[in-house]
């Protein structure tokens, strides 16, 4: 292993950690859970109030979803700064993003299993936008909901690729660790072979061990002190298919795309802009081919990295306003930030930009 990795590199320990409490929780909350619109939401209040530490499972559960997240783009956005896409890391990235797109549908299927009227309105903002597709729209729609409304059809479906999709990650996980190690791990200056190497035991399996301990410290104080810190309390109603909330929002890791999906003028271009965000991420090693990997040698790729960053919490915050008003133009100038650092900054400085040499940097 490289002998120089930061705390940064202790993500994907953890990623893995919390991958299998989730599979863990999710199997108990699924022997007692029911997955029809008629007893679903009591069979979840059941769970909160009636099952043994049934409220310490969903608790778990609930909340190792956002840190998952977290942790995916903590995870994900190293990736970028450090260059880690770069050949020969190619697939490793690759697979990284199927990951993703993965836990995004198990994470939004999870979130309609409780059937609240977040889930339900949730789920009927996706059949719409699904259904804005020209031509094979409407069809779509009623192909994947089972009618015309989300109802009994889709809820059992989601339920199946919710508890399915969870282990076909585990099993992509496997597959992105395999290709891991025949790139071997990337470093933060990205000069390779590193200058110094060291076993990975004792060393990162110590801290990762310690990473792991102060995540967990984290992960029990929220579960422990503020057990319905993500939850929503609109989504503590039962489904109403005749009662519209005044908000529909989805989690928070889904706002930077919701935003993005608002602040397009029409619905089909929302959801290709949206969609293209995540399309963007798969061609970074091709659009980005300057042999420098790391951005503590890339002054402008850095302003990229952080502008997108900021375009990206910035997009966040339009999902949350609905981009309205001065949010639409907020959210419009992001999402060309967000886009800008792909198609304009990866291709400019690959060519263009001068680079520090190895000794210089001075940042993280
Ligand atoms: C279920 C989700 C995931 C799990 C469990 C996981 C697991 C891991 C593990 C254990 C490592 C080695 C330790 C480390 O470098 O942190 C790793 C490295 C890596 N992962 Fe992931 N990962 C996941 C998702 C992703 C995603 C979404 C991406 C990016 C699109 C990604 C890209 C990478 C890359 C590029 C490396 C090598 C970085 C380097 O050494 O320079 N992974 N992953």
């Amino acid at each position: 292993m490289p002998a120089n990795l930061n705390w940064l590199w202790n993500f994907g320990a953890i990623l893995t950690v919390v991958l299998m409490v989730m599979l863990a929780t999710g199997l108990f909350l699924a022997i007692h859970y029911t997955p029809s619109a008629a007893d679903a939401f009591a069979s979840v209040e059941a769970i909160d109030r009636q099952v043994p530490s049934g409220w310490l499972l969903r608790s778990i559960h609930m909340t190792g979803a956002s840190l998952f997240m977290a942790a995916l783009y903590i995870h994900l956005f190293r990736g970028l700064y450090y260059g880690s896409y770069k050949q020969p890391r190619e697939l490793l990235w690759i697979t990284g993003l199927v990951l993703l797109c993965m836990v995004m549908l198990t994470a939004f299927a999870g979130y309609v299993l409780p059937w609240g009227q977040m889930s339900y309105w949730g789920a009927d903002v996706v059949g719409k936008a699904v259904g804005a597709v020209p031509g094979i729209g409407g069809w779509l729609e009623h192909f994947l909901q089972g009618g015309d409304a989300p109802g009994d059809v889709s809820l059992h479906r989601l339920f199946i690729l919710h508890f399915f999709m969870a282990f076909a990650v585990l099993g992509v996980v496997v597959v992105h660790v395999a290709v891991l190690h025949v790139a071997g791990s990337g470093n933060p200056k990205g000069i390779e072979p590193p200058a110094a190497t060291v076993p990975f035991h004792p060393y990162y399996s110590a801290k990762d061990a310690a990473g792991l301990v102060l995540f967990i410290t984290v992960f029990a104080v929220l579960v422990f002190f503020f057990p319905a810190i993500v939850a929503e309390p609109e989504n503590y109603r039962p489904a109403n298919p005749m009662h519209t909330p005044a908000d529909i929002e989805p989690e928070w890791y889904f706002l930077p795309f919701y935003g993005i999906l608002q602040s397009v003028p029409s619905k089909f271009g929302g959801l290709v802009v949206s969609v293209g965000a995540i399309g963007l991420l798969f061609l970074a090693p091709w659009l980005d081919t300057s042999p420098v990997r790391s951005a503590r040698y890339r002054p402008v790729y850095r302003l990229g990295i952080v502008g997108l960053v900021v375009a990206f919490v910035t997009l966040g915050l339009v999902g949350r306003h609905h981009a309205e008003g001065i949010w639409m133009i907020v959210g419009r100038i992001a999402t060309l930030v967000y886009y800008g650092h792909f198609l304009l900054v990866m291709p400019w400085s690959t060519r263009r930009e001068r680079t520090l040499p190895a000794g210089v940097e001075g940042t993280p």
